[in-house]
């Protein structure tokens, strides 16, 4: 029996949705543990292409998808996935998905605050997804949050809205000159959401326990990526949640024994959306080609990643935070047609060579990458299912990656589908 934590690396946009959509197969539940709809993770089966902000990807392999107390819920969102997944020929009953009745609900306020805030700091801007995350986990923090167990009882949903909506019409109106809200507008529109979300929710840490006990399988699967933890990450250019694999017990509710593997998503070269610091991005023409052979436009919305060499003192870092047992590596395809590739071993700082990441920014802007140089393919490799069919440099270029990293590599994705992969081993066995 295998309890497996899927995680991202990098910032995020790893190809997690890909991998979970995969492992899906072999695991009897999918649980979302933390963030809300500022991830987007993409799913191609048979041609199609399937985004999901909310549902677990592992809803297109017909699995009991769950989420947890420790995301944060738009239901207006959720309600628009569900009826998106429908138009597709996936009807999600109540069978295949339910959520914690801890998990919080992005509000109104919360959307209005985030935009207007990023709007207020110019170019000191986070470049937030602007979906109401941050200011959603500050009243979690800050116990004014509104759960969905108060969204479905509608006295005690009226009543905290009502108390919290003064406070924020006031911030929303004097400090940041945005328009106040209205309290029954708020009250109408979330009570059509309770109505058709409210057969969904229940408690998710108790179907866990449940399911473990009689020996199912649970796949929990990371929103966005370990350098954008709350923690962790190049703070304060992060996600407000923590991202990496130890939030999947106190997001969903179960202990840290039941995990048996963790699996960190390592894109083959680098990007970033949003700002922050990003020590291997390129700004010449390999930057681009690798933007526009990745395709790299966030899921979420649209933007243009910013793209870079392969970053291990990054990979590293996942390593030791997340406790990675096995790594995933996506898009190598991407990689095909290039001289030389450069993979980052350390930072130079003021003469010295560091390998730690630092957690002054001030620090990590001024650092500069110190690069390995390796020979490149020239072949499309996408076509490739066996390890020993790859050109003998991509080999090496994985090789490479498994020293650094310190950690053996079990998947190997050389395209958007599900079958464009190589499983070296599969943590379900
Ligand atoms: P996530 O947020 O980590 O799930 O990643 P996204 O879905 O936001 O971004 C990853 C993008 O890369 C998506 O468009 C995927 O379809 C695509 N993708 C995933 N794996 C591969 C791969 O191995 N090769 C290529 N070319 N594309 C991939
Ligand atoms: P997935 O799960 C990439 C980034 C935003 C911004 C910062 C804070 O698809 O990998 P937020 O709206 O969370 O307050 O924004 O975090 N960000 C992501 N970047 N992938 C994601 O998710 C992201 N979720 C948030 O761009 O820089
Ligand atoms: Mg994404």
């Amino acid at each position: 029996m295998a309890n497996i934590v899927i995680v991202g690396t990098q910032w995020g946009d790893e190809g997690k949705g890909k991998v979970v959509d995969l492992l899906a197969e072999f695991a009897d539940i999918v649980v979302r543990f933390h963030g809300g709809n500022n991830a987007g993770h993409t799913m191609v089966v048979n041609g199609e292409q399937f985004i999901s902000h909310l549902i677990p990807s592992g809803i297109l392999q017909k699995k009991t998808c769950l989420i947890g107390n420790g995301t944060v819920i738009d239901p207006e969102v959720l309600i628009e996935e569900l009826d998106y997944l429908k138009s597709r020929g996936i009807d999600v009953g109540l069978d295949k998905l339910m959520i914690s009745e801890k998990a919080h609900i992005i509000m109104p306020y919360h959307k209005q605050i985030d935009i207007a805030r990023e709007k207020m700091k110019g170019d000191k801007k986070i470049g937030t997804t602007g979906r109401g995350i941050g200011p959603s986990y500050e009243d979690k923090a800050t116990r004014r949050g509104i759960r969905f167990v108060d969204l479905i009882d509608p006295e005690v949903f009226r009543e905290k809205v009502k108390t919290i909506l003064e406070e924020k019409n006031f911030y929303l109106k004097e400090y940041l000159s945005s328009n106040p809200l209205d309290l029954d507008d708020i009250i109408d529109k979330y009570s059509e959401y309770a109505e058709i979300l409210a057969p969904f929710v229940t408690n998710i840490s108790l179907i866990i326990s449940r399911a473990i006990k009689e020996g199912k399988q649970i796949l929990f699967e990371g929103a966005q990526g370990t350098h954008l933890d709350v923690d962790h990450g190049t703070y304060p250019y992060v996600t407000s949640s923590n991202t990496v694999a130890g939030n999947a017990c106190a997001g969903a509710g179960i202990g840290p024994k039941e995990i048996t593997g963790v699996i960190g998503i390592v894109k083959a070269y680098t990007t970033r959306v949003g700002q922050g610091p990003f020590p291997s991005e390129l700004f010449d023409e390999t930057g681009d080609i690798l933007q526009k052979k990745g395709a790299e436009f966030g899921a979420t919305t649209g933007r243009r990643r910013r793209c870079g060499w392969l970053d291990t003192v990054i990979l590293r870092n996942s390593v030791r935070l997340n406790g990675l047992s096995g790594l995933a590596i996506t898009k190598l395809d991407v990689l095909g047609g290039q001289k030389f590739l450069k993979i980052c071993t350390g930072y130079e700082y003021d003469g010295k060579i560091i390998n730690d990441f630092p957690a002054n920014l001030n620090i990590l802007s001024a650092c500069k990458p110190v690069y390995e140089t390796i020979p490149g393919w020239p072949e499309d490799i996408s076509n490739i299912r066996k390890l020993e069919d790859l050109p003998q440099n991509t080999k090496n270029y994985l090789d490479r990656i498994e020293e650094l990293a310190e950690t053996p590599i079990q998947i190997i994705s050389l395209g958007p589908a599900r079958e464009e992969t190589i499983i070296l081993s599969n943590p379900f066995s």
